[in-house]
């Protein structure tokens, strides 16, 4: 028996040995030793302290679902089992650190925080074997980590396309396994409105549907002529952020204003600054409509549409306010997005009401009264205790005074906000919207632009144009997946990955670890990972590797 054990062990250190130690985002330090720890059913998971229970659900959940057993939790102390300790030695607001060290007897992982400790069981997850085994040998290592950034994210669009909760619990899954940590909830959009919101049912009982959607590419080649929508309940959403939080990853909501609220329209035609236009007028000529086309309705073709909030009615504001004031208490996140890009101002030139308010409040043009809306969201977002974040467009005629700038036409407006001393998440559309095609001739269609996996590790967030105290204001970095050609579950994962794991270096990993070649070198893994997950991905940068024609 003891020799079968000696021969089992030699083959699994034989095995190992040809398995690269392969962790996405990349490590501060990272050092292999020689020996192996063999995890199994009867391995203890030692948790001694309650904030840890998370850590340990989570890992094993992931053991459960990829290979079939759970550890038995205990309290007591056992060098040979894998054990959980938070130190909170909490260095800075979100410097989410840990340690993590494997030896021939057991795994210890030392988080600064409760977030640390978890980022160090995504490590270790990172070790196990990518194929299904019942006992899982890891290398023994020593690793020192913490995250560059603070804010790590990712955006989900559900308005242009609809995703139920269980897609979006496996998105934030995929975020807290590459250690990003908000997830930005793109809920409200011309195509549809997809919270409840209380005091405003038919914000989706009709904002939430649509009558058709455009086939083919904007302005679409015919209709589906198919009722189409959905919404989350305020039970499903306060279930989705205790998801998330579990995972400590954020739920940063979004609520658009002034511009793209067409769906909040169709269901109160009075907050536009006019209501007997029908939507149709505001559709493109080429495109093709289905069903009812009289009065408002929720938009089925993309783009950006002339048809926004009236900026001159007070009812705008009071209608604002009170789905804020319903929307607040379901998310914790310090950050409240009200979205802010795209607002044509054409409307707001003919209407009455808007060149009242214009002349009343000394604005000069319609930006100022862009500003003027922005900065009175921002005064109720702030009373609440709360910060507003928006696109870059928020900075057009004035930046609220506290405001947050989300950077997405370039680096621009994100470097304008950090000289104004305002933070700053970057999400250049160059290298981070995800809704692009990852090669020039995909298999099916998209809404253009091109975005290879190369061109998204290469992009460093603080721009040479700052200084070091304006570049601190640069939180972190966003990938956006926008859904208008995203009609499926299987497409999020085969736009997402591969490229979710640059992102997750470029948020996480230190600029001296970040290296294209080393990066390459751990794909093959991660693919093999997705296989494990039974996720989709986008394979041609690997069928370019197996041929050795990638560049
Ligand atoms: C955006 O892509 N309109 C923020
Ligand atoms: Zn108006």
């Amino acid at each position: 028996m003891r020799f079968l054990n000696t021969l089992f062990f030699i083959c699994l250190a034989l095995c190992l040995h040809a398995q690269q130690v392969s962790i996405i985002p990349e490590p501060v330090s990272l050092k292999v030793n020689k020996g192996i720890f063999a995890i199994s059913k009867s391995t203890p998971l030692v948790v001694t302290d309650k904030g840890d229970e998370l850590s340990a659900a989570f890992l094993n959940d992931y053991l459960e679902t990829i290979y079939g057993f759970r550890l038995a939790i205990t309290s007591k102390a056992s060098l040979k089992g894998i054990t959980l300790v938070t130190r909170k030695f909490v260095k800075a607001p979100d410097a989410d650190s840990y340690e993590l060290k494997s030896t021939a007897t057991g795994v210890k992982i030392e988080g600064d925080t409760y977030a640390g400790t978890f980022h160090g069981i995504q490590t270790l997850i990172q070790l196990l074997p990518t194929v299904k085994q019942a006992t899982l040998a890891i290398p023994a290592v020593e690793i020192k980590d913490a995250p560059r950034f603070a804010y790590r994210g990712m955006m989900l669009d559900v308005s242009r396309h609809f995703f139920p909760v269980p897609m979006v619990k496996k998105f934030i899954d995929y975020l807290a396994l590459h250690k990003l940590n908000r997830f930005h909830w793109h809920l409200t959009d011309d195509q549809g409105w997809r919270i409840e919101i209380k005091k405003y049912p038919r914000l989706t009982e009709v904002g939430g549907f649509r009558n058709g959607t455009i086939t083919g590419k904007h302005p679409g080649t015919g209709n589906t002529n198919e009722r189409y929508g959905g919404f989350y309940t305020q039970e499903q959403i306060k279930e989705v952020v205790k998801y998330a939080s579990d995972r400590f990853v954020t739920v940063v909501p979004e609520i658009e204003m002034p511009g793209h609220g067409s769906a909040a329209i169709a269901a109160y035609p009075e907050l536009s600054c006019f209501p007997e236009v029908p939507t149709i007028r505001y559709f493109p000529a080429k495109g093709t409509w289905g069903g009812d086309s009289t009065g408002k309705q929720v938009m089925q073709a993309w783009g950006v549409l002339d048809d926004v909030f009236c900026a001159g009615k007070e009812n705008t504001f009071t209608f604002l306010q009170d789905v804020l004031t319903e929307v607040i208490p379901l998310f914790p996140s310090q950050l409240i997005h009200v979205g802010g890009d795209e607002c044509p101002k054409k409307n707001w030139e003919k209407c009455p009401n808007c060149q009242k308010r214009m002349k009343e409040n000394n604005l000069k043009d319609e930006h100022e009264l862009q500003s003027y809306f922005v900065q009175r969201m921002e005064k109720f977002i702030n009373s609440h205790g709360r910060t507003l974040i928006g696109w870059d467009e928020i900075l057009e005629g004035g930046l609220a005074p506290n405001a947050v700038v989300m950077s997405w036409r370039g680096e621009k407006g994100g470097i304008e906000a950090a000289k104004l001393k305002h933070k700053v998440v970057m999400t250049p559309t160059t290298y981070f919207y995800f809704d692009y095609k990852q090669v020039e001739k995909e298999d099916s269609l998209t809404i253009g632009g091109n975005l290879p996996l190369e061109k998204v590790y290469s992009y460093e967030p603080y721009p040479a144009e700052l200084t070091a105290d304006e570049a601190k204001l640069i939180t972190g970095v966003q990938a956006n997946l926008w859904t208008e050609y995203i009609t499926k579950p299987e497409k999020i994962e085969y736009m997402v990955f591969p490229r979710m794991e640059a992102l997750s270096e470029i948020a996480w990993s230190a600029k001296d670890k970040k290296n294209w070649a080393k990066f390459e070198s751990k794909l093959p893994k991660q693919y093999q990972r997705y296989d494990l997950w039974g996720a989709n991905y986008h394979k041609y940068y690997y069928d370019l590797k197996v041929k050795g024609t990638a560049k």
